[in-house]
C-alpha cells in the first residue's frame, strides 16, 4: 500500500490533515512513479490546508505538497525527457508535484528533474519551489551589476536564494532578518538589517548608496511602506507575498504570467547544478516523519529556525 497525507477539511493543519493508505499508483503514459525519500514543506502547503488558496469542498480529500525528491520505481510508455530515457533507479526531483506528501508519487515527466550525485535528497526536495521563486523575483527586478538591492525576509527560504542570485549578478545586497540570522546573511555577502520599528532609518544608515530595487518575501505593510519611501518608482518593488498591496503599483509575481512562468522554467536546471556544485547554499532546518506533516506545518506557521523543513516517508 501507499501512504498519503490529505486534508479532509479546510482549517488548521492539526485538525485538517490525515494519513491515509491508498492503492499504489500505476504509471500512466508519460508518467513515472517516484518512491519519495524527502518531501519539501512550504508555507503554501499550510495556506492550501487552511483554504487560503481556494477552499473548494468538492476537492476534498485534498492531497498536499508541491515538491519531493526520490527514486523512480516505475515508468509509463513514452517516459522520455529532453536529456534521454528515464529509468527505474534514477534519482530525481519532482517539481511541481501534485500531492507530494506521499511515499509513492505519480509524476508527469515534465515535472521530473534528474539529481546530480553530489546533491542529497533532503536538499534536493526543498530546492525548487523557493529557488524558482527567488530567480523569478531577481529577474523581474532586473537586478544587475552596480545595483543596491534590498531583500525583505533575507533569512527565509526564498530570501537566502534571492540574496545569492542578486550577489551573483554583481549587486550590493541589504537584507532584513532577526538578529540571530545576521551572521548567516553576512556569510552570503549581504548587509543585514533588523526588521521592525525604525526599519527605514536603519536601511538608510546601512546602504552604501540609493536603493535601486526591492525584493519582498514577507508581504508585511512595514516592508512595502518602507520600500515605497526608498525607491522613486513602485515598479522597482517586486513582491512574492504582498498581494493585498497591488494598488500601490508594486510588481507581484506568483508564476501566473508568461514571463514569470518562463523565468521559473529557465531557473530549474541552473539551480540544481549550482546546489550540486556548492555555489548555491541552502539549509535543511529539520526533518519530520511523513506522519507528522501537521506538526511540521504548525511549527512552520508559528516561526521556525532558518532553513527548510523536510518530511521523510
Ligand atoms: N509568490 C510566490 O510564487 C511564492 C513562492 C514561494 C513562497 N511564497 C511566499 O513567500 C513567503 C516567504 O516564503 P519562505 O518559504 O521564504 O518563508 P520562510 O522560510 O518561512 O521565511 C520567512 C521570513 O520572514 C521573516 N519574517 C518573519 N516575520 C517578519 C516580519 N514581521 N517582518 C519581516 N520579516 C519577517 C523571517 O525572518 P527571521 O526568521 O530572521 O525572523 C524569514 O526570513 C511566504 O508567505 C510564502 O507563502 C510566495
Amino acid at each position: 500500500m501507499a501512504h498519503r497525507i490529505v486534508a479532509t477539511r479546510y482549517g488548521p493543519p492539526a485538525e485538517a490533515l490525515e494519513l491515509v493508505q491508498t492503492e499504489p499508483p500505476l504509471p500512466g503514459p508519460g508518467h513515472a512513479i517516484v518512491e519519495t525519500k524527502a518531501i519539501g514543506v512550504n508555507p503554501a502547503d499550510a495556506k492550501t490546508v487552511r483554504g487560503e488558496m481556494g477552499g473548494d469542498h468538492s476537492r476534498l480529500p485534498l492531497p498536499i505538497g508541491f515538491e519531493a525528491a526520490g527514486v523512480i520505481s516505475a515508468v509509463g510508455d513514452g517516459a522520455v525527457t529532453p536529456d534521454g530515457m528515464l529509468s527505474v533507479g534514477d534519482r530525481v526531483i519532482v517539481y511541481r508535484a501534485q500531492g507530494a506528501y506521499t511515499d509513492r508519487l505519480a509524476a508527469d515527466l515534465t515535472s521530473v528533474h534528474r539529481i546530480p550525485d553530489e546533491l542529497d535528497f533532503e536538499h534536493a526536495a526543498g530546492l525548487l519551489l523557493v529557488g524558482v521563486t527567488a530567480a523569478d523575483a531577481v529577474r523581474t527586478a532586473h537586478v544587475e551589476s552596480g545595483d543596491v538591492v534590498l531583500v525583505h525576509g533575507g533569512s527565509g527560504a526564498v530570501g537566502v536564494i534571492a540574496i545569492q542570485l542578486a550577489r551573483a549578478s554583481g549587486a550590493t545586497v541589504l537584507a532584513t532578518a532577526s538578529a540571530r540570522n545576521h551572521d548567516h546573511l553576512r556569510s552570503l555577502g549581504a548587509i543585514p538589517v533588523t526588521y521592525g520599528d525604525g526599519l527605514l532609518d536603519r536601511v538608510r544608515d546601512a546602504a552604501p548608496g540609493p536603493i535601486t530595487s526591492v525584493i519582498d518575501t514577507t508581504g508585511t505593510d512595514e516592508a512595502i511602506d518602507t520600500s515605497l519611501e526608498l525607491v522613486d518608482n513602485p515598479g522597482k518593488i517586486v513582491s512574492i507575498a504582498a498581494f493585498g498591496r497591488a494598488s500601490d503599483g508594486i510588481v507581484l509575481v506568483n508564476g501566473s504570467t508568461p514571463s514569470s512562468r518562463r523565468h521559473r522554467a529557465e531557473a530549474v536546471e541552473p539551480l540544481i547544478a549550482s546546489a550540486a556544485d556548492g555555489s548555491l547554499v541552502t539549509e535543511v532546518a529539520k526533518t519530520f516523519p511523513l506522519a507528522d506533516a501537521a506538526v511540521a506545518l504548525t511549527e512552520l506557521e508559528i516561526g521556525h529556525p532558518r532553513g527548510k523543513f523536510i518530511l521523510v516517508p
